[in-house]
């Protein structure tokens, strides 16, 4: 039976079948041009439906409509070719130039913390120990530029392992007109820190306070002798130092006295010109224009004065004022030393004589010592 139909329901048909065999091209193959048609329509639906009438913004992703209070509504993907692409890229890289950029870990931590941070230590002072390190630290850190750090830290000698970002959160934070320092007097006499620390930083400046080589021996043996558990407990002065008539000079103390030896492998990483020595014995005596030729070798402000290191009579040392307090050294700096006979004072100071000579011209600088 030929059905009858009208030119109306005709033209309805064809009508569908099309729009069905879009429907069903466009879920299938999604091609350039019906991506165009959609967004297009999505648009034009957008103006027609939505709040929107608030200028076009270009981001990333597509188009971003803006509401009239100022919030992006909705954003489509970007099918827009030629000049007006061209157009959108430029204002698109324009926006990613003016927008500032996100500050790094580091700067965050500055801003939260005032400006302060906590960074590696741009100068280290490496020994001797018993020659005067702590005093020499502290007195430093009534410059303003100072941030020292309190405890020996033995990184490059004892922790290496626990890595670079332990190390620099040992630090006191500093801001960036400071210098970071830490003292570990066990450095100068490990021969493998020299490597570990240029490593860290080339440029590192180095501080050594060194003492009358013999004095130094008897401040060791003093304060080891009041910790120890092992033969040293027992032994005398005398004892230690010596073996037979000889110096014993597998006793670590006199070792650590020899301090050329130790400065010889500083020498092979950095010039001497980064390494600056401090009369520890002077520091004893005289303190100030030891701690200004370091401020001058670390280039800080010309600060210290006699204001903030003043003698105090009661102590027998050096101590240090501020606008608030004054601070000596715990008791256990100055320790009362044995009594050394002239003969065994003269033996040591023989022995170290020869090295001390060494040292001086490695150094290009001499010490008063006998
Ligand atoms: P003695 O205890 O043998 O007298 P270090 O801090 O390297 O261990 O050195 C300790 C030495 O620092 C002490 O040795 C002490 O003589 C000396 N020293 C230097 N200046 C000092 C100060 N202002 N107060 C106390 N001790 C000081």
């Amino acid at each position: 039976m030929a059905a009858t139909w009208s030119k109306k329901q005709k033209a309805f048909l064809l009508l569908l079948a099309v729009f069905l065999m879009l429907t069903i091209v466009g879920r299938l193959s999604y091609s350039k041009q019906f991506h165009g048609l959609l967004c297009a329509a999505r648009t034009f639906h957008h103006f027609v439906t939505s709040d929107t009438n608030g200028p076009v913004i270009p981001n990333e992703d597509g188009v971003t409509f803006w509401t009239e209070n100022g919030k992006p509504k909705k954003s489509m993907p970007r099918k827009i070719s030629g000049a007006k692409a061209e157009n959108i890229q430029r204002q698109i890289k324009l926006k990613k130039a003016l927008k500032p950029p996100k500050p790094s870990k580091e700067i965050r931590i500055e801003l939260a913390t005032g400006g302060k941070a906590q960074r590696l230590p741009q100068a280290i002072i490496i020994g001797v120990r018993k020659c005067g390190t702590r005093a020499l630290l502290e007195m430093l850190e009534t410059h303003p530029q100072i941030a020292a750090c309190g405890p020996e830290i033995h990184f490059f000698d004892k922790n290496y392992k626990k890595g670079l970002q332990w190390y620099q959160n040992q630090m006191k934070p500093s801001t960036p007109d400071q210098i970071t320092i830490e003292k570990t007097p066990g450095y100068i006499i490990a021969p493998e820190v020299p490597e570990l620390v240029y490593k860290m930083n080339k440029n590192t400046k180095l501080l050594v306070i060194v003492r009358e080589p013999t004095t130094r021996v008897i401040s060791d043996y003093t304060q080891l002798k009041e910790k120890s558990t092992s033969w040293l407990s027992k032994a005398t002065f005398e004892g230690a130092v010596l073996d037979g008539n000889q110096i014993r000079s597998s006793y670590k103390a006199v070792q650590i006295s020899i301090y050329v030896k130790h400065v010889l492998n500083w020498l092979k990483y950095f010039p001497l010109s980064q390494m600056h020595f401090v009369d520890g014995d002077k520091l004893i005596s005289n303190p100030l224009p030891e701690l200004k030729a370091v401020e001058k070798f670390l280039g800080m402000r010309d600060v210290i004065s006699s204001d903030m290191i003043y003698f105090n009579a009661t102590r027998g040392f050096y101590c240090m004022a501020s606008e608030f307090n004054t601070k000596c050294l715990n008791s256990n700096k100055g320790r009362e030393h044995p009594y050394v006979s002239p003969e065994l004072m003269n033996k040591l100071q023989d022995y170290f004589r020869p090295y001390n000579e060494k040292f001086f011209k490695t150094i290009n600088q001499r010490f008063d010592w006998p």
